[in-house]
């Protein structure tokens, strides 16, 4: 399984890259939206130098000819960017051109089998099931990430199983056991996923019992 980081903030990504943990980001509009008025392709351009593996950006064009023209131009960006390309009937259109030119797609906002299998047969390279967006209107996102997971191994298909939209430490673990070959995790997941009250109590009774007779 890999870990990628769900933000597009510098500091979080240079943490979890020097964590040896990360090999891959992926941002949104909103993530992009939250480090403030900067240049897009200049964010993107650092945090693609900054990762080792795929920095997936996304396209805001809405019809399937303007999408195609903002992924071309977003992938001379950096040799490791994927255009993420959303869950549509134009997002399958322009996935099909891409993905003939060559160009990585990451099919996002995920929110169905059928979406994930028309992104797959489309040529994605990364399928983006949104976990925490599902659970949150009722649903359950990790038996779809569950049954993509199945699904793609039942057919072969090469599109890798991004588990994506998810919000705490338990989501990692349920990713995890569905079979997700990648989980992208925000950075205070991130940090949940290593934090436990046992491990802090241990270290400082191995401590304090130290201290106590070596001094
Ligand atoms: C994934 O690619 C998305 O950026 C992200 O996981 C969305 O998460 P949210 O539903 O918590 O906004």
């Amino acid at each position: 399984m890999r870990l990628f980081l769900d933000t597009a903030n510098i500091d979080h990504i240079r943490h979890g890259v020097r964590l040896g943990i990360i090999s891959g980001v992926t941002t949104n509009p909103t993530l992009i939206s939250r480090e403030g008025k900067i240049s897009y392709k200049e964010l993107i351009q650092e945090i693609c130098a900054l990762v080792p593996g795929p920095v997936s950006t996304e396209v805001l064009a809405q019809e399937a000819k303007s999408m195609i023209d903002e992924a071309r131009e977003i992938s001379r960006w950096a040799e490791n960017v994927v255009v993420k390309i959303p869950a549509t009937i134009a997002g399958v259109e322009a996935t099909s051109v891409l993905s003939q030119e060559k160009i990585k797609v990451n099919f996002t906002l995920c929110f169905s089998l059928n979406q994930a299998l028309l992104g797959a047969i489309a040529g994605a390279t990364y399928v983006s099931p949104f976990v925490g967006r599902l659970d949150d209107i009722g649903h359950n996102g990790i038996e779809l990430v569950k049954e993509i997971v199945e699904v793609f191994s039942n057919y072969n298909f090469p599109a890798q199983v991004i588990a994506a939209s998810l919000r705490h430490a338990r989501h990692c673990i349920e990713a995890a056991k569905a079979g997700a070959p990648i989980a992208t995790v925000p950075y205070e997941v991130l940090m949940q996923m290593i934090r436990h009250p046992l491990t802090d109590l241990g270290i400082s009774h191995f401590l304090a019992d130290w201290k106590r007779v070596m001094g």
